[in-house]
């Protein structure tokens, strides 16, 4: 342990930085250097926010909305989330039983740190979203990575559940449609690992439901305490405008769920942000009760890509890509490129060696799986116009021909 560690807390001395922020410096040191790059990393929709939800935000800033609010949120933006739950997922909440936090990242942090203890587990399916290890790890807790194989469309089952469960469990942090792999659960699947949970009631579910709009092929969105309203009470169902509404840089994100945890949510939030800013609620506000046009237009035109990526990358020798079901990133197996050497001379003995060639030799920046807890993948974010993921499509394509 070297002196600045030493200065630290133990937590966050022990937790990693973001793989995903690691290669986005090394994608910056390329840039720096004037070497083109084609980055296939981003985690945001590449649209504008839309323009009634901008000029809210305008509005708010000349009414003079520009002072404290209330802890917990806006009354009137807490009114429309409780509306978008009860009418959209079927969660039958009120207004009092909503948080708005700074972004959907805030909502699940604040949720883990009222609530784990020195020893608590939280079960992680993988692949999972970076945060949520690290996350658990700064509340002094242990993350339970189960591991979800390819063959269970990156699911977790049932089975899996049950084997994780101690009595040490306090959460299972499910994600749907999931970041990295782009699974959906269906409301049977949830049903049945709600079966599992059912016979342990000290289990609380974290449902990040943050790409719930986007979900292809005419698929239904299911969410746990809708799918099964007796795990409600033990559930704290995320979402936010993030996605759904090109709205990462506005941060905010909000949850619905049992009272005495909204409530510690609340007194923690309460001593560190006081609340989110009061802008970007009234954004948030106008995003929820306006027009929903953008969503479905946004929608479609991510199936579009997703559709025109997964056949990309199936075609290229040492790649293999199951059609992702939501989100916008493809999850594919990079298996037949290990062992393999590239054009440079490089042995790719791993996803990471993969992921570092292509960007050093092709300009190419995915992310590799082993940083979501799976490998060999590569993350392959399709978060950009069509034009130019046809372009990256064609660099790895060159990058995987290449190898001998
Ligand atoms: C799975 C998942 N959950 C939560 C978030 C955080 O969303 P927000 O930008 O609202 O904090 C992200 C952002 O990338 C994500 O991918």
């Amino acid at each position: 342990m070297n002196e600045t560690t030493q200065r630290l807390n133990v937590h966050l001395a022990a937790a990693q930085p973001s793989a995903t922020y690691r290669m986005i410096d090394r994608v910056a040191e390329r840039r720096a250097s004037g070497a083109p790059v084609i980055s296939l990393n981003a985690g945001e929709p590449d649209f504008d926010t839309p323009t009634h939800v901008r000029q809210a935000a305008i509005d708010a800033i000349n009414d003079g909305h520009t002072r404290y609010t209330q802890v917990a949120g806006l009354r009137a933006l807490r009114e429309a989330i409780a509306a978008k739950f009860r009418v959209e997922n079927g969660i039958d909440t009120r207004w009092q039983d909503t948080l708005v936090c700074s972004g959907g990242k805030q909502v699940i942090y604040n949720a883990l740190a009222a609530t784990l203890n020195a020893g608590d587990e939280v079960i992680v399916p993988a692949p999972y979203w970076v945060s949520y290890p690290e996350m658990v790890q700064l509340c002094g807790a242990k993350a339970v990575v189960v591991a979800c194989s390819e063959s269970s469309g990156f699911k977790l089952t049932p089975q899996a559940l049950a084997d994780a469960v101690t009595p040490r469990t306090r959460w299972l942090i499910l994600n749907s449609p999931s970041n990295p792999t782009g699974a959906v659960y269906t409301a049977e699947e949830l049903q049945a690992l709600a079966e599992v949970l059912l016979c342990q009631p000290h289990v609380l579910v974290l449902s990040d439901d943050i790409y719930e709009h986007l979900i292809f092929d005419g698929a239904h969105f299911a969410t746990m305490a809708q799918a099964e309203p007796r795990m409600r009470e033990r559930t704290l169902t995320m979402n936010g405008v993030s996605k759904a509404y090109a709205m990462t840089g506005w941060r905010i994100g909000f949850a619905t769920g049992p009272a005495w945890l909204l409530q510690a949510m609340e007194k923690l939030q309460g001593q560190q942000t006081s609340g989110a800013c009061s802008i970007s609620q009234h954004a948030a506000l106008a995003a929820l009760t306006g027009p929903q046009d953008f969503v479905e237009c946004t929608r479609a035109v991510f199936e579009r890509r997703r559709d025109a990526v997964a056949t990309r990358l199936n075609r290229i020798r040492g790649l293999r890509c199951a059609k992702p079901a939501g989100a916008f990133y493809a999850f594919a197996s990079c298996e037949g490129l290990i062992g393999r050497r590239s054009a440079a001379g490089r042995l790719l003995t791993s996803d990471e060696d993969v992921a570092l060639a292509m960007l050093d030799e092709k300009g190419v920046a995915v992310m590799p799986g082993s940083a979501f807890g799976l490998g060999p993948y590569l993350r392959i974010a399709y978060a950009m116009d069509e034009a130019s993921l046809d372009k990256a499509c064609t660099a790895i394509q060159e990058f995987a021909d290449s190898t001998s």
